[in-house]
């Protein structure tokens, strides 16, 4: 008989050892390994077949259509899950602490209720009190939500394995329930996993939608929702910079809809408002004729967003000079930082690089390496970019911009908010009428260099490419 055995269980990424490490090996993180306890293995393996059944197959034609979809009401949570929640589905949430899972998911439970679906709400992290507070604030108290405080799986289970199960329950969060049949505290690795696959299955069996709250903690005390990513059916991000009232839903996975879509979301005194248009709402901070900033006109999913990209160069007092990045990723701007020096001549060697995307968004674009390459040039030769342009396009490693998808739809909504030219690469015309917006094609990213500092041509010449 097997018995009960200590095991060495990373809290990030649940990988286990047979004895502590101070550094996990299959992610990296430190000091986030925890003593827990395994259950008992089967006893005797799999090998009487007197309980087994068999499974029967079916084609794929069966599989019927498109899975119904309850839309919420929030068009830019809807957006995210791909035009509404999927009964039967499991949706994780994750996001730092405060910024704004509880308050959004009261809003779209509350939403939902206005469409005429019953919704639990469970918290294990806040009394009734205080949710009712929240829900004042937000001036939802008067919608139908079914609130209750638990923290036992157990318990929870028991009340909605029901016919009469809500259509859409929301746990808050994972990391706060427990089954009591674990040995490990709430929030481990054993315990998190443990509580979201019995929730799940009841969620699968009963047909409601299920919504997990995960708060992602750098501390390794705090089991990362990571270990529960294969487990549910899409993973949405809720993003934001403290200190900005921008709040964006990215989907990171979703087995029903697109993932690259994003919601954006202003915090407000009244809780999160949607941003129907988030270009006008990204610069709307925005100085005029200031040097080391561009406009990158991109696309997030389908929709155009235009954002303020700043650098700023200063020289530097250390040995190795400084590369600090906010919303971008840091690699690509060395690249860019390369490729400006090694093609164009011009060398940030010496100097400090402050790279910033404003607004707390987060660009993965490869189209935006041109908008920044712009405000690189822009701070390091304190010229302004022309203040009613945007910037975008894919610089290569020998210098060439390579086009970028989806021209003509960035362009209209740059000239839909008043800018009258645009730095983009060469583009096919088949004839088609553009949008009355100047275009500036730009080859190589000496052209842009010459465009925006035309007193650097010597040393642009200087450098052969
Ligand atoms: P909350 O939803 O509790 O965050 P989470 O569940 O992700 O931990 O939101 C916390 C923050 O949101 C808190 O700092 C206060 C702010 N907030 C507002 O600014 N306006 C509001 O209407 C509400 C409800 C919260
Ligand atoms: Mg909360």
């Amino acid at each position: 008989m097997a018995k009960n055995q200590a095991a060495y269980v990373c809290q990030s990424c649940g990988a286990s050892y047979g004895r502590w490490v101070g550094r996990c090996e299959a992610c990296g993180e430190w000091n986030s390994i925890v003593e827990e306890l395994r259950p008992a293995a089967t006893p005797g393996g799999l090998k009487g077949r007197s309980a087994s059944r068999r499974i029967a197959f079916s084609g794929l034609a069966e599989a019927g259509d498109e899975p119904p979809r309850r839309a919420s009401g929030l068009a830019e949570f809807d957006r995210v899950t791909g035009g509404g929640l999927v009964p039967g589905s499991a949706v994780l949430i994750g996001g730092d602490p405060g910024v704004g899972k509880s308050t959004l998911l009261l809003q779209v439970l509350a939403s939902l209720t206005g469409q005429g679906a019953r919704a639990a709400y469970i918290s294990g992290e806040e009394a009734v009190a205080q949710i009712r507070l929240r829900a004042r604030r937000l001036g939802l108290s008067d919608a139908p939500v079914a609130l209750a405080v638990a923290t036992s799986v157990r318990d929870i289970l028991a009340t909605l394995d029901t016919p009469e199960a809500p259509d859409v329950v929301v746990i808050d969060s994972i990391q706060t329930m427990y089954l009591d049949n674990l040995d490990s505290a709430p929030g481990t690795v054993a315990q998190v996993r443990g509580s979201a696959q019995e929730l799940v299955r009841l969620a699968k069996a009963r047909g409601f939608t299920l919504l997990l709250v995960g708060h992602v903690t750098k501390e390794g005390m705090i089991a990362g929702p990571k270990v529960l990513e294969h487990m549910v059916d899409a993973v949405l991000a809720f993003e934001g910079e403290r200190g900005h009232q921008f709040r964006v839903l990215r989907a990171n996975k979703n087995r029903f809809g697109p993932t690259d879509e994003i919601g954006v979301f202003e915090m407000t005194d009244g809780g999160l408002s949607e941003v129907a248009n988030p270009s006008a709402l990204f610069l709307s901070h925005r100085q005029a004729d200031t040097a080391g900033a561009a406009v990158f006109a991109g696309i997030e999913g389908t929709r155009p967003v235009l954002v303020e990209v700043q650098a700023l160069v200063s020289p530097s007092p250390f040995g190795t000079p400084r590369r600090s990045v906010v919303g971008w990723d840091s690699a690509r701007l060395a690249m860019v930082l390369a490729v400006l020096e090694a093609r164009c001549g011009l060398s940030l060697a010496g100097r400090d690089v402050y790279l910033n995307v404003a607004g707390g968004l987060r660009v993965s674009e490869p189209g935006a390496d041109l908008a920044v390459a712009a405000a690189l040039i822009s701070a390091s030769c304190d010229r302004p970019v022309p203040d009613d342009s945007v910037v975008f396009g894919e610089v290569g490693l020998g210098g060439e911009i390579r086009a970028v998808s989806q021209t003509n739809l960035r362009l209209k909504e740059a000239e839909k908010l008043g800018f009258r030219r645009a730095f983009l690469p060469p583009m096919k015309r088949r004839g088609a009428p553009g949008p009355s917006i100047g275009l500036t094609e730009v080859t190589h990213l000496q052209d842009l260099l010459r465009q925006l500092s035309p007193t650097q041509d010597e040393p642009v010449r200087a450098v052969p490419h």
